[in-house]
Order: C-alpha cells, then structure tokens, then sequence
C-alpha cells in the first residue's frame, strides 16, 4: 500500500547500512567536528591578544637569583632577561633608582653593585647573582642621611630631583674611585650623569665639599 511505504522503515536504510537515529547521531557528531574546526580560528586569534603563549613561555623561563640589595638577601624568580632597574622598581618597589633614558645615556638609574657604579638599566638581573646592591634607598644609616645626601641639600644640588638618586650614587663612587681631586676631574668622572636642570656647579660644590670634609664615604 502507498500509505505504508510513507512510514519510516525499521530495517537498515542510511549509508553503510544506518538506522535513522544512527545516522542522526553521525550527522551531529560531524556537526560537532565542523563547528570546533569553525571556531579554532577564533580562540588562536583570543589567545594571541591575551598573549597566553608568551605568559606560558615566561612561567617557565624563570630564573633563580639570589641579591643582597641593601643589606637584605633576596630570593627571587625573574625573567632572564628582566633588568636589575626593572627588577628594582617593579618588582622591589625601590623607586629611588629612576629610569630615564633606559639606555645607559643619563645615569639616572646608577646604583653600586659590589661598591662599583653601575646603569641597572644596561645590567642583566641574572648576572648579579650572589652580589651586593646598594641603591639610594640603602644609603642612609636609619634617620642619618649620608654625608652626600647632607651636602647635596646643602648646596642645592638639584630642582626637579629626578636626576639626584643617580648623581649621588655617582658621587660617592667618585669619591672612593679617586676620581674628586680637582673640579675638572669631579666633572669628567660625573660626566655620566646628565642634569636637565643643569643643577652641576651645585652638585660639584657638594662632592667638593664631602670630599674636603674628610668624611667616609
Ligand atoms: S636610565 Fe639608565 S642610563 Fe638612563
Ligand atoms: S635636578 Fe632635575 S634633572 Fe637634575
């Protein structure tokens, strides 16, 4: 009868011999298959904006260290290629180092590592493993400010002040290196250290004058 042959057959019928829910259930598994390969695209393009292989690559990067910064040991995990002016301020929060140039040009970020002048912006955190850092922050003895912060309030030895934790840090290395005996050899060996405020006879008034005094620096 004609009626009949419109019903669903319950014998194999589909592809490969499928039952109709065998078949619907192969339809929507490939259904499945065609939408995730749709949306792959969508979610390398979401995790490139977050940079999530860059943030996997950097977990498993880090690198050991272990500093001394201003009397007080350190363990730390870094980035091997994170700066010791970064590693300072970001993830210390020793702010005092500034960071001006960030390419060794103006000596803004100078700090002492094991008592020698140094741009943290242009030293590798990683290669100062096991060392002494003093930064302007390590400079004062508790309420007593050293002798060139002292003469550098003095003599006004800054305006704006962004320069001074640098030009200090220099100051005292040149002192200890030898480098103060006259005002030209003072500005020569601070020539490291720019001053947009053009604050320099003050500051050479107050290295003189630490230096003169006799003091330890
Ligand atoms: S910030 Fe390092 S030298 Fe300028
Ligand atoms: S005091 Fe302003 S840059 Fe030196």
């Amino acid at each position: 009868m004609a009626f009949e042959n419109n019903l669903p057959s319950s014998t194999p019928s589909g592809e490969g011999g499928q039952c109709p829910h065998e078949a619907r259930r192969t339809f929507l598994k490939q259904s499945s298959i065609l939408t995730a390969l749709a949306l792959a695209p969508t979610a390398a393009i979401k995790a490139a904006e977050l940079k999530l292989e860059e943030k996997v690559a950097a977990a498993f990067e880090q690198v050991k260290v272990s500093l001394n910064i201003n009397g007080k040991k350190h363990k730390l995990s870094i980035e091997p290629r994170t700066t010791l002016l970064d590693l300072l301020r970001e993830q210390l929060h020793l702010t005092g180092t500034k960071k001006g140039c960030d390419y060794g040009q103006c000596g803004a970020c100078t700090v002492h590592v094991d008592g020698q002048r140094v741009n943290s912006c242009l030293a590798l955190a990683v290669m100062q493993d096991g060392k002494e850092i003093t930064t302007i922050e390590g400079l004062a003895k508790g309420d007593d400010l050293h002798p060139m912060q002292e003469a550098f309030i003095k003599h006004d030895g800054f305006q704006c002040g962004y320069c001074t934790p640098g030009q200090i840090m220099s100051a005292v290395a040149c002192i200890r290196e030898g480098h103060a005996d006259s005002d030209e050899e003072i500005r020569e060996f601070m020539s490291g250290n720019i001053c947009r405020c053009g604050a320099y006879p003050n500051i050479v008034n107050a290295i003189k004058e630490v230096k003169n005094g006799g003091q330890r620096v």
